[in-house]
């Protein structure tokens, strides 16, 4: 275990005020923000994943996987695997965002996150994608097992924000299997394999009603270049 790891972040940390700085926004910020914006919030993209090439090249690290967002107040059953970390840190380092600010005695940006990990480089199923929009931000696999869950949270609602987030369901997220719900209501229809765009800024909460559940997470730095990126990259285009 090392000190991230050991961190316990407590209740509260990651309830804090959404703020936004309105003043003198970046142009290319705004128009960044309609384009995702008027894209829609669950929005696939050409990316589709070998999911059994996954599950093959995934199962060296099947000993590695560690404790994600361990709570003081309440048990959860999810583990994670790092495919970029900060300098220094390993695929074995928990990729906690407020875990690792709280060892870090600072805010920390996603984008630090940036150093390719042994995950990365063995998980050649994922290359296509992670490369178009490398260098990444924080990206790391999550592993529920039956029960394991995320409360209502919003992610990155700040603007300027310093990334976005696509995400990749991999392992037994079949609707039966995993739900995703979007705001109060919408249960997102998930393909597995798929890459999606997710609009994050919107309250969403997890849950796997079974073992082994697994997604990637990749945090895509905001920039206007890899906003066109996703443009680009639509399932779905005109
Ligand atoms: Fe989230």
């Amino acid at each position: 275990m090392n000190e991230v790891n050991n961190v316990i972040v407590e209740p509260g940390v990651s309830g804090r005020t959404v703020y936004s700085n309105f003043d003198n926004p970046d142009p290319s910020v705004v128009a960044s923000e309609l384009s995702l914006l008027s894209i829609g919030d669950f929005e696939p993209l050409h990316f589709k994943i070998d999911c059994n090439q996954f599950m093959h090249e995934i199962a060296e690290f099947s000993n590695d996987w560690v404790d994600y967002l361990p709570r003081t107040d309440r048990p959860n059953n999810r583990k994670s695997l790092t495919l970029t970390n900060l300098p220094g840190k390993t695929h074995r380092d928990n990729p906690s965002l407020a875990q690792a600010s709280v060892a870090a005695g600072r805010r920390l940006s996603e984008n630090e996150f940036s150093e390719k990990t042994i995950v990365y480089d063995k998980c050649h199923s994922l290359h296509s994608l992670l490369n178009e929009f490398s260098p990444l931000g924080r990206t790391f696999l999550v592993r529920a097992d039956m029960g394991g869950y995320f409360v209502p949270h919003r992610d990155h609602p700040q603007m300027p924000r310093d990334c976005f987030r696509i995400a990749v369901f991999l392992n037994n997220c079949s609707p039966t299997d995993y739900d995703w719900i979007s705001e109060t209501d919408k249960k997102l229809p998930i393909e597995m394999g798929r890459a999606y765009y997710i609009n994050t800024r919107k309250t969403h909460r997890t849950i796997s009603w079974v073992n082994d559940s697994t997604h990637l997470i990749i945090n895509v730095p905001f920039t206007a270049e890899n906003v066109q990126k996703v443009l680009g990259s639509l399932k779905h285009g005109h």
